[in-house]
């Protein structure tokens, strides 16, 4: 089988639309204050590519997996993704007032409100896994993965926001925590998690974990990347910021031609990974190559 390094897997957007429809009725079941669910559901249902669910299912696929089995750690990983974003647009953070072609949460309601539906984001994804995992052997291995993920998480939005690296840090070292962990952990996480739903060999599981530890870094680089040679309509976040707000980019560091080589760089590792896993690893294969070149 041939793969088209550029195109959009063709199951993403299935994958998403399912992914959507269970947290909506994962929402919908939860009593909530009516502004706090209007709130989350603002943020949560409605645009997002969807990429850390996909590659939570598809991973659990890949290691022979059923990806059903999958679906509701795939859906907490899109909420503490969606908590993350909210969190980082805030005043406080990277202050950006569109996120997926919308105004942000702090700009349509409050700061209040963003603030809160952020903290509720992320503590109803471990009340999904608590609830709907059957095994609580798995919920717990699950739980343990994401705590840990949104915790290295944190301390890359800390090493972003707030550095206090020691001052002999190169500036490449520097970079390169901060993308490993801001965006780099959750990716991890998400194909960990599904991996995990699916039974993984101690084998497969490295295997996809070295590919999700590739993808994460490159998935920064390239968020980077389109901050500089995209539009605010193309992302749905306002674009050229980075620079304003004296981030540690890569095109900063080492210019626009430097940063597409190491993407491709971390592309030919993550699909080196995943060699051992054969023709099952496709979806992973494809997704990787569509990452390395989307312009959104
Ligand atoms: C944006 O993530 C934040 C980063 C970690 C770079 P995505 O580019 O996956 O955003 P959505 O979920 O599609 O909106
Ligand atoms: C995102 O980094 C990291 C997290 C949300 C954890 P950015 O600040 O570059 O993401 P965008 O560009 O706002 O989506
Ligand atoms: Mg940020
Ligand atoms: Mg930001
Ligand atoms: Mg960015």
């Amino acid at each position: 089988m041939t793969l088209d390094p550029t195109a959009l897997p063709a199951d993403l957007a299935a994958a998403a639309a399912e992914v959507e429809a269970y947290l909506a009725t994962w929402l919908d079941r939860r009593p909530l204050p009516e502004n706090l669910r209007s709130a989350i559901a603002h943020v949560l249902l409605g645009g997002g590519k969807r990429v850390r669910p996909y590659l939570t299912l598809r991973a659990c696929a890949a290691v022979g997996g059923d990806a059903k089995r999958a679906m509701a750690a795939a859906a907490a990983m899109e909420m503490v993704h969606t908590f993350s974003l909210v969190h980082d647009d805030l005043p406080a953070m990277d202050d950006a007032p569109l996120r997926r072609g919308r105004p942000t949460l702090h700009v349509r309601d409050s700061e209040a409100m963003a603030l809160l539906a952020g903290d509720a984001l992320l503590s109803l994804a471990f009340e999904l896994l608590a609830d709907r995992i059957d095994s609580g052997e798995l919920s717990g291995s699950l739980c343990g993965e994401l705590a840990a993920a949104t915790n290295d998480m944190i301390a890359g939005q800390v090493y972003d926001t707030l550095p206090d690296f020691p001052p002999d840090t190169p500036p490449m070292a520097r970079l390169e925590t901060i993308h490993r962990n801001k965006t780099g952990a959750l990716i991890r996480c998400a194909c960990r998690m599904g991996a995990i739903c699916g039974d993984a060999s101690a084998d497969s599981l490295a295997s996809i974990t070295a590919y999700a530890e590739a993808v994460g870094l490159m998935f920064q680089v390239v968020d980077d990347l389109l901050d500089v040679t995209q539009t605010t309509e193309q992302l749905g976040k306002v674009a050229d910021r980075d620079a304003d707000h004296g981030k540690l980019t890569y095109p900063a560091l080492i210019g626009l031609e430097a940063s597409r080589a190491e993407i491709n760089r971390q592309a030919q590792t993550a699909l080196d990974a995943l060699a051992p896993l054969g023709p099952p690893g496709d979806p992973l294969r494809r997704l990787c190559g569509w990452l390395a070149v989307r312009t959104r």
